[in-house]
């Protein structure tokens, strides 16, 4: 039997095709634009993520499609998609990481207080999160606002497109703020304070639970049968479920578009330093995440925008980890979200003298990038676990040297998983137990997921590190005011 997982990326749809052992037949990708109307600000058209996954499903199944028994889906979190009583896309989603909601952030944090929103919904409000991005559109476009009916994350907007049923489910509803993550309900307080009304939300399902069938006019065009639709998960918590990131105690890091520290519990707790998320995982339980906003989007920013080159692989050639970097590197491009919640934190290379290159500059991206998520996994081992080993995906998680740096900055020995399909291959995983194939997602995982190797570091090349991280934090605090132009 067969079974789809998709990924609903920040550049791309990632498709995959596995058997229920986990094999992976086939795999598409299929790219769309992303546009910045303004700085900070970050957009995307619905219609484009439709109409790339009907394209890429076609090239996927390619002649299997009577196989086919399970899809479920993994993508960007928090985005905002709004639709009208006709079920027409009213503006175009503003993504997770749009830092445009900055005053209504501070309303709530400040005017209705964090004390509150924790109360409420587990969580503080972040610019990228999907209820101050609601509260701009009331205050900014009031018309829109108005002719809303339907308010939807990314995903569950393709779900909705692919089979009809208007559904979430509780890991990528935890980053709407709307969502009170310990009770797994809709957050009564927050709906009256947004002026939404519950029946305007998506009814609530578990991650791995069956809520209908592809539609008619899809599965004869894939050729296949009835195919059972899981609503799958956020792309962090599908990547941990595809990483056999499953049950408690367990840490992923990814490094792809965004940067994120995975970890899991399976009890609800709230970070005291309000740094790390509290989101409720795919598997049932929980889990605590560091989210930064740029990461592997650093790397292609400086790698093909800067220098407009394209061999990543050739840049880090001749980098070695162990010697000295004088040269830092913030890697704020779109503000940051972990730990600092600052949208007007920008990109700073610090250090530079005469005798700096490109090889310098390109190893300062990649260790800033580094220093970044230590400061996720800090924030998280003040919560109590050591964090001694991880899971590693995401597109940054290709290059020997960034695993290499990764390791020792962190203080981690890293796991790569042999499908580096972190979201997609969850997703496949969760129809899997939709479809009655496995009992669990624990079980699921366990008979599919399989580690390739391990990178560990070394405690010289860490202790080099732990100075370096030092001097990196001492530069976002002497740079803070100045970012917000004091
Ligand atoms: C998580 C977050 C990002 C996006 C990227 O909170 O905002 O990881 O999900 O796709």
């Amino acid at each position: 039997m067969l079974y789809i997982g998709t990924d609903l990326g920040t550049s791309s749809v990632k498709l995959l095709l596995c058997d229920e052992k986990g094999t992976v037949i086939n795999s598409v990708t299929k790219e769309y634009p992303l546009s910045f109307p303004r700085e900070g600000w970050a957009e995307q058209e619905p219609s484009h993520w439709y109409e790339k996954t009907v394209e890429g499903l076609a090239e996927l199944v390619r002649g299997r499609g009577a196989e086919i028994r399970g899809i479920s889906f993994g993508g960007q979190m928090h985005g905002l998609v709004m639709l009208d009583e006709n079920d027409r896309v009213l503006r175009p989603a503003i993504l997770w990481n749009d830092g445009r909601s900055s005053e209504e952030c501070d309303f709530l944090n400040n005017g209705v207080g964090t004390d509150k929103l924790t109360r409420w919904t587990g969580n503080i409000a972040f610019p990228g999160f999907t209820a101050p991005k609601l509260l701009w559109v009331k205050k900014h476009e009031p018309e829109l606002f108005a002719r809303c009916r339907k308010i939807l994350l990314p995903k569950d907007y393709l779900c909705y497109r692919l089979c009809g049923e208007f559904v979430t489910e509780p890991s990528d509803a935890s980053g709407t703020l709307l969502y009170d993550v310990k009770n797994r309900r809709w957050s009564p307080e927050m709906l009256e304070l947004c002026g939404i009304d519950e029946a305007m939300l998506p009814r609530i399902k578990s991650s791995f639970e069956p809520v209908g069938t592809l539609k008619k006019e899809l599965a004869e065009l894939l050729g296949a049968g009835e195919v059972t639709v899981a609503p799958g998960a956020g792309d962090n918590a599908a990547a941990a479920v595809g990483m056999g990131v499953v049950g408690p105690g367990r840490c992923s890091v990814s490094v792809g578009t965004s940067g994120t520290v995975f970890i899991t519990s399976d009890r609800f707790s709230a970070d005291g330093g309000n740094a790390l998320h509290s989101f409720a995982h795919a598997d049932g339980g929980y889990h605590l995440m560091g989210c930064i906003l740029s990461a592997a989007g650093c790397n292609k920013w400086w790698t093909d925008g800067i220098l407009g080159a394209h061999d990543y692989g050739a840049e880090q050639e001749k980098i070695d980890v162990r010697e000295e970097n004088g040269v830092f590197f913030l890697p704020y491009l779109m503000g940051e979200r972990s730990p600092h919640n600052d949208p007007f934190a920008r990109g700073v290379f610090a250090g530079l003298s005469m005798d700096t290159n490109r090889a310098d500059m390109t190893r300062a991206v990649l260790e800033g990038v580094a220093y970044a998520l230590r400061d996720c996994v800090e924030a998280a081992r003040a919560q109590g676990p050591e964090l001694t080993e991880a899971c590693l995906c995401g597109g940054g998680a290709k290059s020997p040297l960034w695993r290499e740096i990764l390791a020792n900055v962190l203080r981690m020995r890293l796991n790569i998983p042999v499908c580096g399909e972190g979201p997609a291959y969850g997703a496949a995983l969760l129809a899997m137990v939709a479809a009655g194939e496995y009992r669990t997602v624990a079980e699921a995982a366990a008979a599919t997921v399989k580690i390739g190797s391990s990178v560990d570091f070394d405690s010289e090349t860490a202790a080099k590190y732990d100075r370096g991280y030092r001097r990196y934090r001492e530069l976002y605090a002497n740079l803070k005011d100045w970012f917000r132009g004091n």
